[in-house]
């Protein structure tokens, strides 16, 4: 199987090369180097051990307060379509579930997503999609808000994933990214950059606004003094431009 094919049912929704986003452009948010796991086909190899204890080591960087917290932010009501982004094993989407019944859920990796499918049913109350938040296999406007929680820093274009978030968002619909924090130490950046994507405000205001956001505001969050902190960002899609203007 092929990483965009799609695991839900292909209706209502398919993927557009051109509407709001303008077409595909491939770019990093600066000049870091790139970390191993930026990388698709080794973050895939990657889950595929980790999948097994993920439920075990998450609760210790992104705990259920902490998602709890961001829902609030994310404030959508019940009947919103809500697609979650990277979803793996399904913590963010058991959240989002509790706030609306119309959840669609993607991830790249098949290990992820079975353990996902064990929680929920493969074809139960989520619309399961495996593909890439690079390329959403997804029409424009096909939801009404967008969350991402710990996946970014897997993308090896964050911009091109975050203007794939604005393109299937309704206007005016909150997208929710939560990703990690940049370590404060030299030599903890160091490190950080080596494996993933790490960022601060600076950056992650640079990789928004290149992404055709006007309107967003970062928050940080920490399980405990001295554990890794996130980045989460709430931010809302503009309303589309007219051309006749
Ligand atoms: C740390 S887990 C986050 C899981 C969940 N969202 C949560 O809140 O616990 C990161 C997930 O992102 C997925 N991922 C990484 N790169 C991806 C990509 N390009 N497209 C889709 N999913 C991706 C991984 O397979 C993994 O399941």
């Amino acid at each position: 199987m092929s990483v965009d094919d799609s695991i839900g049912p292909a209706v209502p929704i398919e993927r557009s090369t051109g509407g709001k986003s303008g077409g595909l452009c491939f770019e990093r948010p600066n000049e870091t180097t790139m970390g191993v796991l930026e990388d698709k086909a080794r973050a895939r190899l990657f889950y595929k051990y980790l999948s097994r204890a993920y439920d075990t080591i998450n609760p210790f960087i992104w705990n259920e307060t902490m998602r709890d917290e961001a829902l609030e932010w994310f404030g959508i009501e019940a009947g919103d379509r809500v697609l979650d982004v990277g979803c793996g094993t399904g913590f963010a989407t058991e959240g989002l579930l509790r706030h609306t019944e119309d959840v669609w859920a993607l991830d790249q990796s098949i290990h992820q997503l079975e353990k996902a499918f064990s929680k929920f049913g493969k074809r139960g109350p989520v619309k399961f999609h495996r593909g890439d938040a690079e390329r959403l296999p997804f029409a424009d406007d096909s939801f009404d808000a967008y969350w991402s929680s710990g996946s970014i820093e897997y993308w090896p274009n964050p911009v091109e994933a975050l203007r794939e978030a604005r393109r299937v968002t309704k206007p005016g619909g909150p997208v929710l990214v939560v990703g990690p924090d940049y370590p404060k130490t030299t030599v903890f950046g160091k490190l950080a950059d080596a494996i993933m994507l790490f960022y601060d405000e600076e950056e992650a205001d640079r990789m928004f606004e290149a992404a055709g956001f006007e309107t967003f505001e970062h928050r940080i969050q920490q399980r405990a003094p001295g554990t890794p902190r996130a980045i989460t960002t709430i931010a809302r899609v503009p309303d589309a431009v007219d051309p006749a203007q």
